[in-house]
């Protein structure tokens, strides 16, 4: 009986720590407010540098080594640009790396999102081409438009209002996007003369990643997340969410044996083109090399799936799996090929990756981008140390 007891009170003191240890609300709470209070965490300003200082003050707590890995790029800042059919003043959005240019152009509508094929049997030189989004790369469908002679591309975005999108580099030609609404009037224009005015000016961002280890020596894995956001979102679920899991990984890891053969990174940049990630790869190539896995968490705070999306290689996937059997969370396999985010660099360097979300909400990018929910972000956390549990060793 006493026996029967002692080992009830053991049970309960371990349940009692395990909940007060891991993914605790208040505590990532307090993060998810910490991150969001400085408005936009876009690389290179003042909020970003807050945000990365913060990672490593909350880091440095619970006893890691940060290092900071500075990297410098440049990008385009849109001035305002416009475009004009007749005499209407359309509102564009420059797309992030475009060139600055005055167009005086007829429009031509393509059918279709811009690949070589919706092309055929179209005169497009020296024309504005008006394109749908999706499918490819904007920078795909401006190479495309100006493999054939076109001067300027129009993007009509596919969900209600616009977007600030990226080219992900330089683009060709100057390029903008137009939201839904305004966009679809411009799809049976073909033909009228407008004037394409993009104004964009080129800045040098000053960047950096965060990175937190323990242990000496090289890491097994890397579990890593996106802090910077884009320009006028707040950026709760894309990514204050990953970048807070993460975090409160770290804080449970702290006291195990697997931070010591775990680095935690948080990438500066990835808005702008995967700066950050891109940096690291190329800065560590041995490390690289030595990896079994590098783990990316990026929109883990609204449920959009209905289950958590989960790409990239597949015994990860398979390890993942039941880590989530046993934590009670369903997963939906997005595949190899998923999602544009830092685990690409490192996917292309050879290692294997496995890519966390639970879906693209319709506030991505947007000013309403203020959400996150905590009990989805645990889930996220949850499933990602049961992966680390079974690969580092
Ligand atoms: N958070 C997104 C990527 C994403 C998309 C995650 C869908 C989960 C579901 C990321 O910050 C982003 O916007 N990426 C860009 C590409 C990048 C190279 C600028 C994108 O997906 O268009
Ligand atoms: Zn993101």
């Amino acid at each position: 009986m006493q026996r029967l007891l002692a080992r009830g009170l053991v049970l309960m003191g371990t349940m009692i720590l395990a909940w007060a240890g891991a993914f605790t609300s208040a505590r990532m709470n307090a993060d998810l407010t910490a991150l969001l209070s400085q408005g936009p965490r876009v690389a290179g300003t003042p909020a970003g540098r807050a945000a990365g200082d913060y990672l490593a003050a909350e880091l440095k707590k619970v006893g890691y080594t940060v290092e900071f890995q500075p990297f410098s790029y440049s990008r385009t800042r849109d001035q305002g640009s416009n475009l004009k059919v007749g005499d209407k003043d359309i509102p564009v959005n420059a797309l992030s790396g475009s060139p600055a240019g005055r167009l005086e152009a007829p429009l031509v509508v393509v059918m279709g999102i811009g690949r070589a094929e919706d092309y055929i049997g179209l005169n497009a030189r020296g024309a504005i081409v008006v394109v749908r989004r999706g499918g490819i790369p904007f920078l795909e469908k401006a190479r495309q438009a100006a493999t054939v002679g076109a001067l300027g591309m129009v993007v009509v975005n596919n969900t209600s209002g616009n977007i600030r999108g990226t080219f992900g580099g330089g683009g060709p030609i100057p390029g903008v996007t137009v939201s839904q609404e305004e966009g679809q009037a411009l799809l049976g224009q073909s033909g009228t003369k407008a004037v394409l005015d993009v104004r964009t000016v080129s800045e040098e961002v000053q960047a950096r990643n965060v990175i937190a280890r323990r242990g000496t020596g090289n890491p097994q894995a890397i579990v890593g997340a996106h802090y910077d956001s884009v320009v006028g979102a707040p950026g709760a679920n894309d990514n204050a969410s990953g970048t807070v899991t993460v975090l409160e990984l770290a804080r449970d890891l702290a006291h195990s044996p697997i931070s010591q053969r775990v680095w935690f990174v948080w990438f500066d940049g990835e808005e702008d083109g995967l700066w950050g990630s891109r940096k690291f790869v190329a800065a560590n190539p041995d490390l690289v090399r030595g990896l079994r896995a590098m783990l990316n968490l990026d929109m883990v705070g609204i449920d959009v799936l209905g289950k958590l999306g989960m790409g990239g290689d597949a015994q990860l996937f398979g390890l993942a799996q039941q880590s989530a059997d046993l934590e009670q969370v369903s997963l939906q396999d997005l595949g190899a090929n998923e999602g544009g985010s830092d685990h690409v660099p490192f996917a292309q360097a050879g290692v294997p990756v496995l890519f966390f979300t639970w879906g693209l909400d319709a506030n991505y990018h947007q000013p309403g981008d203020k959400i996150a929910d905590l009990a989805l972000m645990a889930q996220a956390g949850r499933v990602a140390r049961g992966v680390l549990e079974r690969v580092v060793q």
